[in-house]
C-alpha cells in the first residue's frame, strides 16, 4: 500500500531553526503580525520575511495558500514557505494549510514552525491526505519523502489529538490505491486477497466463491460475472469492536473491477476510465480498515460484490430474465445497468444474515450523476431522514460534497417489466433516480438506508483540495465521522 508520509510533533526550540535543511514553514495571520518563530526567521533571513507579508502577493493569498521564498540568505533551510493561516484556524483551514504543504514540491523535510497555532494535528492530517501519490506503475525509483517535522509548544497535546487521525488517513489510501490500481492488477481475485489481508487488523474476512453465490440464489450477482473469466466473489467483512451479539450498521459496494457494459458494451472513447467502477467497493474496504485501526467500539460489517462486466459467448444478452435471492425475477434490458444487478443481491443477503441497524450502499451507479451534480457533490438517495440527515451533517464536516435527491413511487413505476417482475433501467430521464429506486426494491422497509451515488466523485481528473487527479477516496471520512459520532456514544 502506498504509504503515508512520516510525520513527527517535536517541541520549540528556537534557537534549532538557524541549523534546520530542508524547508522550513512558517504560519503568518491575514494581518501579517509574526509570532516568536517567525520573528526569528525573520531576523535570521535579514527581514525577508516582514518585507514579503507586508506586500501585495501576501495580501492577495487565500486563507491556508502560500508563498514561497526560495534559497533565503543566511539559513541552511532550502525554501521558506509563508503559509496564510489564522492563528486559530477551523479545521478546514488548517487542514488546507497542510495540503498546501503537500504541495510544495520536493520530498526534502518540511520544519513546520506553528509554536502555538491551534489545530497543529489537523495541519498534518491534510498534509499526509494530499501527499499521497500513486506509482505503483512506474518504473522510476521513488525518492522518499523525508516527511514533516511539526514544532509546536505542547507536543504531546498535539500528538494526543492527532490519535487515529493517521489510522483515517490509511484508510484513505487503501481505498485510493485499490480505485487507482488497473483492471488486469486487480482482478476479483486480486481484490478478495487484498480484504483478506485486513485479517491481520482484527477482522474477520469471509469469501464467498461462486458456488456459494449459486446456493444462496444470487441469479442477479452472477449474471453479470458470467461473461467474464474472473470469477464472481462476495466478500464479507466483521468488525466486532461494540457489545458482543448488538446488531451492527452495514456497509456495502459495488466492486465492478471493469465494466465493459457487457454485450450492451459502451464506446471506446473513455472506457479505460471504467477500471474505477469497483469504488464503491474500495470505499467500504477503506472504512472497515479505518474503524479496525482505531479500534471503534462499536460493530460494523462491510459486504462487497466483486464481479467483472465482460462480453463474450457466456455473457448475459439484453432480454434475458434473472431471478436474484430474494425471489423477484429481473427483466436485464440493458447489461450495462449492471451495478445495480450486482448490489441486489448483496443488500439482500447483508440484511437476511446481519438485521443492520442501518445499511449504506456505495456504487459507482450512474453516468447520469455526474451529469446531475458533476464532481463535487455525490448523490444521496435515502428511505430515512434521520440517517440521511446524519450522513449529510458528517459529510459536511469532513468536506466531502454530498447532495440529496428525491425518490417516489412515479419513479419507481418506471421499471415495470411487461414478462418479469421488474427491469433493470428506467430510462433516460431521472436516470440516476431511478437507480436508487431499483436498489430500494431490494431493501426491507424497516431497514434505515442510504444509496450512495459515487460515480462523480470516487475518480477525477483535475486535483481536488486533499487529493492529485485520479481517486479521491472520496466517503471514507465521511462514514468515519456518521460510525464515529452518532453509534459510538460517549
Ligand atoms: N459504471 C457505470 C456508471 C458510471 C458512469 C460510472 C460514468 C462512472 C462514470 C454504470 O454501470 C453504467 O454503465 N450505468 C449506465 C446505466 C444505464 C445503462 C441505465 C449509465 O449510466 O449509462
Ligand atoms: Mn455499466
Ligand atoms: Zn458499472
Amino acid at each position: 500500500m502506498t504509504a503515508l508520509i512520516p510525520v513527527d510533533f517535536v517541541a520549540t526550540d528556537i534557537d534549532a531553526i538557524k541549523d534546520m535543511e530542508g524547508r522550513l514553514a512558517i504560519f503568518v495571520p491575514p494581518a501579517g503580525t509574526l509570532d516568536a518563530t517567525a520573528k526569528r526567521v525573520n531576523r535570521l533571513t535579514r527581514g525577508s520575511i516582514a518585507r514579503a507579508v507586508s506586500g501585495e502577493a501576501f495580501e492577495k493569498l487565500e486563507d491556508g495558500a502560500a508563498m514561497v521564498l526560495s534559497y533565503p540568505v543566511n539559513i541552511p533551510a532550502e525554501a521558506v514557505i509563508i503559509v496564510k493561516l489564522a492563528r486559530r484556524p477551523t479545521v478546514g483551514e488548517a487542514r488546507k494549510a497542510g495540503a498546501t504543504l503537500a504541495k510544495q514540491a520536493g520530498t526534502t523535510k518540511v520544519h513546520a514552525l506553528c509554536g502555538n497555532l491551534r489545530r497543529a494535528h489537523e495541519l498534518a492530517y491534510g498534509m499526509i491526505l494530499r501527499a499521497y501519490e500513486y506509482t505503483d506503475q512506474k518504473t522510476a525509483e521513488k525518492t522518499a519523502h523525508e516527511g514533516a517535522s511539526f514544532v509546536v509548544n505542547a507536543p504531546d497535546d498535539v500528538k494526543a489529538a492527532f490519535d487515529g487521525l493517521d489510522a483515517l488517513a490509511e484508510g484513505v489510501f487503501f481505498t485510493r490505491d485499490l480505485v487507482n490500481m488497473p483492471a488486469n492488477v486487480l482482478t476479483t481475485t486480486e481484490f478478495a486477497k487484498q480484504l483478506s489481508d485486513l485479517k491481520d487488523l482484527g477482522l474477520k474476512v469471509e469469501v464467498l466463491e461462486e458456488k456459494d453465490l449459486e446456493k444462496l440464489g444470487m441469479g442477479s450477482l452472477l449474471c453479470v460475472g458470467q461473461g467474464s473469466d474472473s470469477p464472481s466473489k462476495v466478500v464479507v467483512m466483521e468488525w466486532n469492536g461494540g457489545t458482543k451479539g448488538d446488531k451492527p450498521f452495514a456497509f456495502v459496494g459495488k466492486g465492478v473491477v471493469f465494466d465493459t457494459g457487457g454485450i450492451s458494451l459502451k464506446p471506446a472513447v473513455g472506457m479505460e476510465d471504467m477500471t474505477m467502477d469497483m469504488g464503491g467497493a474500495g470505499v467500504v474496504a477503506g472504512v472497515m480498515k479505518a474503524i479496525a485501526k482505531r479500534k471503534a467500539k462499536f460493530n460494523v460489517v462491510g459486504l462487497v460484490g466483486l464481479v467483472e462486466n465482460m462480453p463474450s459467448g457466456n455473457a448475459v444478452r439484453p432480454g434475458d430474465v434473472v431471478t436474484s435471492m430474494k425471489g423477484d425475477t429481473i427483466e436485464v434490458i440493458n447489461t450495462d445497468a449492471e451495478g445495480r444487478l450486482v448490489l441486489a443481491d448483496v443488500l439482500w443477503y447483508a440484511q437476511e444474515r446481519f438485521e443492520p441497524l442501518g445499511m449504506i450502499n456505495l456504487a459507482t451507479l450512474t453516468g447520469a450523476i455526474v451529469i446531475g451534480l458533476g464532481h463535487e457533490n455525490a448523490g444521496v438517495f435515502s428511505n430515512n431522514d434521520a440517517l440521511a440527515n446524519a450522513f449529510l451533517k458528517a459529510a459536511n464536516v469532513e468536506e466531502e460534497g454530498a447532495w440529496r435527491l428525491p425518490m417516489g413511487k412515479a419513479y419507481d413505476d418506471k421499471l415495470k417489466s411487461r414478462i418479469a417482475d421488474m427491469q433493470n433501467v428506467g430510462g433516460r430521464p431521472a436516470g440516476s433516480i431511478t437507480a436508487a429506486q431499483f436498489l430500494q426494491r431490494f431493501v426491507k422497509p424497516e431497514t434505515p438506508w442510504i444509496h450512495l451515488d459515487i460515480a462523480g466523485v470516487a475518480s477525477v481528473k483535475e486535483e481536488t483540495g486533499f487529493a492529485p487527479k485520479g481517486a479521491t477516496g472520496w466517503g471514507v471520512r465521511a462514514l468515519n465521522r456518521l460510525i464515529m459520532d452518532n453509534f459510538e456514544g460517549e
